[in-house]
């Protein structure tokens, strides 16, 4: 049961398109207070609290403060509280289980047993807000309600399942067509080149760098030929500058983001002085949107947005007060505080509130300043795209993908998890984020495989595909300036080309897996937790996931680590994939154990009767035969069945029944 209790006039977010009535009584398990702007509820001692999405710490988020902050911020460090994104949806599962929703737009804490260990306590920075009370049978049931609350997942083509290479920054034409024959001539499986700023001319979004990119559609013919699609890069700020028509047209038009006195809000970002689109105006969201055309004209089909919380550098005012106070501290002997304050001087030009509180939208007749809303804007960059692509391509599916989110914005694309870096403990957080992501709505997410910041290495690489291969969204991405990290740059070539062209046999799978969780509100990744309620030690397992009803992962994510320790809530059969291309299998009794991880090998366990199909190995998406399936199989008992979902992966009559078939076994054989 989901009951809705509204304090203050709240601004509408679009999360949830058609809400349940106000309830009139006292909002249940929560102390109120309306001064400090708090609920409070206090937590039993075995209290375990899932969800908030894209965030830091672990799957149980009892014993951190977490802020709905959208913020640009590549150090994903323990002592962080807000990522790139706002989801505040979350659920208490122990003395009482429930599931809570504050929509709210502006920055919001959950303090999770931060202050007191035993107090869960929400603090909005205004008194108006929409807080929804979710109650059911389980977790998994109330993320279900919720799920079906606001509304379906994205859903990309199927070639946004195969596998992407991505660097900031391939150049040219040339360098894009470099990592393509390596990956061709080397076999291992490719779908994808990712197009990072420097394609553009000087960052300006929707240009061409005519010198480097000069005959684009051929360009992206000559790739789709090789089966590879392009997926350029957008990012949030429209670089000023005379001349350049999506400038122009935005300033004549009013569409940019004003300052108090009406004059359009100037902040830099990659192309030096930037304006931002009022993407929380309909006319200028829309606007926005119909630019994506230029791209999509040229025979593109994914795009991923970027730097939509939005990222600041600087504002020139800001700039201006900064130069102004170095400039006072010309000749002066420097102490410890004069120093600091100095030094913070020029580190707080970047996404400083300040900034956030000095320009507003206009939401369709309503002047609100940003900061009350900050939490919107990534969303509805991301939702002017998803519109934009209903209207210009009705009968396609465009993938897309954003930086920043919000709930409501996975119903027009998928997030990936921002600025990670060549960590381990990146990787771990990776594993811990899918089911939080799944339980706020969003299904097609992945992180940056190898690590996007700082130099990666070849076994955290291997590592990290090996986990990678499962995650919807399966891109490596890294930072100009690191490591080369484009999986031939290494010396074990046939250990890549087998862990990514596990990914292509998996696919039929993954994908069934996902268009399921998507059409029917479910979690594709769940913690143990949510399928073993009874089982005092699945609670406490943080590294391993259950994917579909299927399988049971357990990524080794430890340097020189040949193997771990793993749960099993019950008998599995474990399937492990190696790399000379044999497959071992071996039923493993309920309990804790060790098992053996060598480098190259791919690990899962399967469920009691289960079934999993698998196809043959394949290049890319476009060659997989999905006639030919074969099956995996665990069964235990009289009979395994699958349920299978196959369509064109294209087209979008995705509720049609004929997509949906039973594949069963009787036998292990
Ligand atoms: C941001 C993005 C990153 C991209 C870079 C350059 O940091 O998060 O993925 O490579 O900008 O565009």
């Amino acid at each position: 049961m989901i009951s809705r209790y509204t304090y203050g006039s709240c601004i509408e977010t679009g999360a949830v398109p058609e809400k349940p009535e106000i309830e009139a009584g006292a909002l249940p398990f929560f102390v109120v207070d309306e001064e400090q702007m708090t609920l409070t509820y206090r937590m039993a001692e075995h209290d375990r609290v899932y969800g908030l999405g894209e965030n830091l710490r672990g799957i149980n988020k009892r014993g951190w403060i977490y802020e709905s902050k959208c913020t640009d911020d590549p150090n994903h460090m323990e002592e962080k509280r807000s990522l790139y994104a706002a989801h505040n949806f979350f659920v208490v599962d122990g003395s009482e289980t429930f599931g809570v929703f504050v929509d709210y737009p502006g920055i919001v804490s959950f303090d999770i047993g931060y202050t007191k260990m035993e107090e869960l306590k929400i603090q909005a920075s205004d008194w108006n807000l929409d807080v929804y009370v979710i109650t059911g049978m389980d977790v998994k049931d109330i993320v279900k309600q919720f799920r079906k609350m606001i509304g379906r997942s994205y859903i990309p083509p199927l070639w946004a399942f195969g596998y992407g290479q991505s660097r900031w920054g391939y150049r040219s034409e040339d360098d894009v067509r470099e990592v393509v024959k390596a990956y061709r001539d080397l076999q291992i499986p490719l779908d994808s080149v990712y197009l990072d700023i420097d394609y553009m001319e000087r960052y300006k979004d929707f240009t061409l760098n005519q010198e480097t990119f000069p005959d684009f559609p051929d360009f992206v013919e000559e790739m789709k030929k090789e089966n590879i699609h392009l997926v350029p890069i957008i990012d949030a700020g429209v670089k000023e500058e005379k001349g350049y028509p999506v400038y122009e047209e935005g300033i004549e038009k009013g569409y940019f983001c004003k300052k108090e006195d009406g004059t359009p809000f100037v902040a830099a970002v990659w192309p030096g002085r930037a304006l931002f689109p009022d993407m929380l105006n309909t006319e200028a969201r829309n606007w926005f949107g119909d630019q994506y055309r230029f791209l999509l004209d040229q025979g593109i089909e994914g795009f991923w947005n970027d730097m939509n919380e939005p990222s600041i550098f600087y504002t020139e005012d800001s700039l201006k007060a900064v130069m102004e106070k170095i400039d006072t501290y010309k000749g002066k002997n420097l102490d410890l505080d004069s120093f600091s304050e100095f030094q913070g001087l020029v580190g707080g030009l970047s996404n400083n509130p300040e900034d956030y509180k000095a320009f507003y939208h206009d939401m369709d007749g309503v002047r609100v300043r940003h900061d009350r809303v900050h939490n919107l804007f990534g969303y509805n960059m991301t939702k002017a795209a998803g519109e934009a692509f209903e209207r210009l391509e009705p009968d396609k599916r465009i993938l897309m993908f954003s930086r920043s989110s919000y709930i409501g914005m996975h119903r027009y694309g998928g997030i990936w998890q921002g600025d990670n870096k060549s960590w381990w403990f990146h990787l771990l957080l990776n594993i811990k984020m899918m089911p939080s992501l799944n339980m706020c709505g969003f299904l097609y997410t992945g992180a940056d495989l190898g690590g996007f910041g700082a130099d990666t290495t070849e076994e955290l690489l291997m590592r990290w595909l090996e986990f990678g291969i499962f995650t919807p969204l399966m891109r490596n991405h890294s930072a100009a300036g690191t490591r080369e990290q484009e999986v031939y740059r290494f010396g074990n070539t046939a250990g890549f080309r087998h862990v990514i062209g596990l990914r292509y046999r998996l696919i039929p799978y993954l994908y069934s897996e996902y268009m399921k969780a998507a059409l029917r509100g479910e979690m594709m990744f769940r913690p143990l937790a949510f399928d073993y309620p009874d089982d005092k030690y699945a609670a406490q397992v943080e590294d391993q996931l259950l994917l579909g009803n299927e399988l049971m992962l357990a990524p080794v994510y430890e340097q020189n680590a040949r193997g771990r320790y793993v749960y099993l809530p019950e008998t599995m059969k474990m399937v492990r994939f190696k790399e000379d291309g044999t497959m071992e299998t071996e039923i493993r009794p309920a309990g804790h154990q060790y098992i053996d991880v060598e480098l190259t090998d791919v690990v899962f366990f399967m469920r009691p009767d289960t079934l999993i199909p698998l196809a043959k190995p394949a290049q890319c998406t476009q060659d997989i035969d999905f006639e030919h399936l074969e099956l995996l199989k665990f069964v235990q008992n009289e009979m395994a069945s699958y349920e299978y979902y196959h369509d064109d992966g294209y087209s979008k009559d995705y509720e049609n029944p004929e997509h949906l078939s039973l594949l069963f076994s009787t036998t292990e054989e």
